[in-house]
C-alpha cells in the first residue's frame, strides 16, 4: 500500500526495479479507476523510485481537439501546456502510436524544449483496453543516452497494466 512504498528497498536491477514497482503500482491502485489518481500515482512512484528521471509526466489526448495533446499529471519543473500530434517527441509518440526513446533531443527534429536542462528522454504510448491512445508518458532525463529497451520494456509494462487491462467479460 502506498504508506509502505520505500523506493529503498527495490532492486539495484533496473528490469528487476521495473518489475517490482509494476507490482508495488498495481497494489496501490487496486479498486481505484479514475484515470487521474492512476496518472498522478504512476508518476510519483517512478519519479520517486528513479532518481534520474528529472521530468515524469502525461500528456493525455484532449477529447475537444482529438489531435492534440494536453498536460496531465506530472513531477518536475513547469512543463509545456499543450503538444499538437506529430510535434516534438511526444507528438511523434502520439501520432506514431511507437514508444521514442532519444539520447539526445537536441538532434531530435522539432523537440520542444519546456526546460533546457532536459537531454535526454522516452515517450510512450498509453493505450486503452480498447486500443484506443488516450495518452503518452514522457520521461526527460538531464544526462545523454539515460534510456534503453529496459526502460521501453518497464514502463510499458506498467502503462498496459494499469491502463489497457482486459475487462473480464460479463
Ligand atoms: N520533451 C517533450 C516536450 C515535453 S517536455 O519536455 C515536458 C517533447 O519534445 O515532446
Amino acid at each position: 500500500m502506498s504508506e509502505d512504498f520505500d523506493p529503498a528497498r527495490l532492486s539495484a536491477d533496473k528490469a528487476a526495479r521495473y518489475a517490482e514497482l509494476a507490482q508495488e503500482i498495481a497494489a496501490v491502485l487496486e479498486g481505484e479507476p479514475n484515470a487521474v489518481a492512476r496518472m498522478a500515482t504512476i508518476v510519483s512512484m517512478l519519479a520517486s523510485a528513479f532518481e534520474h528521471f528529472f521530468w515524469t509526466g502525461f500528456y493525455v489526448v484532449d477529447p475537444a481537439k482529438g489531435n492534440e495533446l494536453v498536460v496531465g499529471p506530472y513531477q518536475g519543473t513547469l512543463g509545456c501546456l499543450r503538444i499538437a500530434f506529430g510535434r516534438g517527441v511526444c507528438g511523434a509518440a502520439a501520432a506514431t502510436g511507437e514508444i521514442q526513446i532519444v539520447d539526445d533531443v537536441s538532434a531530435f527534429p522539432g523537440h520542444i524544449a519546456c526546460d533546457a536542462r532536459s537531454v535526454s528522454e522516452i515517450v510512450a504510448p498509453v493505450r486503452d483496453a480498447e486500443g484506443r491512445l488516450i495518452a503518452v508518458l514522457d520521461v526527460d532525463a538531464t544526462v545523454p543516452a539515460a534510456f534503453d529497451g529496459v526502460d521501453a520494456a518497464g514502463l510499458s509494462a506498467i502503462l498496459n497494466q494499469t491502463f489497457a487491462m482486459t475487462p473480464v467479460p460479463a
